[in-house]
């Protein structure tokens, strides 16, 4: 059987900057861009064009840039968000218009203080008024995570007649369980009249964090895109991270799913969208963390020594890091600090391993991680070193 083709929707510079205190500028939106155009993601997100003079340039300037990826713009289901969208997505090779509202009843109570049947007539007026500028148009139900099945299949069905292409489905505020979302998406693929003509797709939110695994249960349940942002940046707690998605899929091959993601590029790309934003990514971050494969402790970095995969499922070089680092701490035994010394320029016999050893556990426990010119000091200053050069 062959591979699914699953839809990687970047929304880094959309969702991704909702971010308190990370906006970025024009400049910095075009940099990010064409790194995003060159790591293969299927669809750019580039702006909300309506809330800014500046988005509005910003997204007009990837729409300008952007030579593979379909360019999207968001707006609410709002004819002059919906005309200003267009508008930015002029230049555009492939523009989207992502238009939408929200479907749960706290969002038609609360925010709307309407009715089911007014905000299904809304959504259909909205496709139909961006379909008049763009063939491809996105529908998003908002906080369709808690939005009853059977009223968001009426929704989906009806903005399909109206000419939806694609169907995005948000667990807007990161509730869903992974076999709730995952039964959401199905019932969807069962139940909706014309879904055949649309694409489904998972836009989910990481308050419980549980995007990714969310995520990845839509995929596998029938929707054939994800909305995913670099380092999982977004609001709250942000949105489901690409690197995450993309190597899930990619490390395992039983699901048959695929995409077009250059996956050397992602270390380098995390990089850029933490500095452009002045967002310090995690240590532990799946993936692309500083942690994300060193190895600390001594049991662990014997095992990586003899063999990468003892501790290792994912080869470093296929995330674009150099190497697997062995960190020398307190907690590392003699086959790590041979192997450092060794890659410093030491040969260290087996008595001088003991030896040395022992005063590396001493400075280890004063000094939190020992780097390599503390190990030159270590090693030379050792007597056992000088004894037996
Ligand atoms: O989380 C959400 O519901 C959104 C929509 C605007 C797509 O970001
Ligand atoms: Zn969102």
């Amino acid at each position: 059987m062959s591979s699914t083709h699953i839809q990687i929707f970047d929304t880094t510079l959309r969702d991704g900057e909702q971010v308190p205190g990370c906006k970025l500028n024009k400049a910095q939106k075009i940099v990010i861009a064409e790194q995003l155009d060159l790591l293969g993601v299927d669809i750019i997100e580039a702006g909300f064009p309506v809330s800014s003079p500046g988005d509005f340039a910003s997204v007009q300037a990837v729409s300008k840039i952007v030579k593979n990826a379909t360019v999207c713009g968001l707006s609410r289901s709002v004819e002059n968000d919906i005309k200003v969208a267009a508008e930015a997505l002029q230049y555009a090779k492939i523009p989207r218009i992502h238009t939408g509202i929200g479907t749960s009843d706290s969002h038609i109570k609360f925010k709307f203080n309407s009715n089911r049947d007014a905000i299904i007539e809304r959504a259909v007026a909205a496709v139909r008024y961006a379909k008049s500028f763009v063939e491809d148009v996105e529908f998003y139900a908002e906080d369709a995570g808690r939005t009853e099945n059977e009223y968001l299949a009426r929704v989906c069905e009806a903005v399909i007649k109206a000419g939806a292409t694609v169907l995005n489905i948000p667990d807007t505020t990161g509730y869903c369980l992974p076999q709730e979302y995952g039964a959401k998406i199905k019932y969807l693929k069962d139940n909706v009249k014309g879904i055949e003509k649309a694409n489904l797709s998972c836009h989910c939110h990481n308050d419980l964090g549980l995007a990714t695994a969310n995520s990845i249960e839509g995929v596998i349940n029938g929707a054939s895109q994800i909305e995913c942002t670099i380092n999982g940046i977004g609001e709250r707690a942000g949105n489901t991270a690409l690197e995450e998605v993309v190597m899930i899929m990619k490390q395992h091959p039983a699901l048959q799913l695929d995409t077009n993601i250059n996956t050397s590029m992602l270390y380098g790309i995390s990089q850029l969208v933490s500095d452009n934003m002045g967002i310090y990514t995690q240590p532990n971050k799946a993936i692309v963390g500083a942690n994300a494969f060193a190895h600390s402790s001594g049991i662990h970095q014997d095992g990586v020594i003899k063999n990468r995969e003892t501790y290792e499922i994912i080869d470093p070089k296929e995330v674009g890091v150099t190497e697997s680092a062995i960190v020398l701490t307190a907690r590392s035994g003699r086959a790590a600090l041979a192997y450092r010394a060794k890659n410093v320029g030491y040969e260290l016999t087996k008595l001088q391993l003991d030896v040395v050893y022992s005063d590396f556990l001493k400075f280890a426990d004063v000094k939190k991680e020992i780097n390599d010119s503390d190990l030159h000091e270590i090693i030379e200053s050792s007597t056992i070193y000088q004894e037996l050069r």
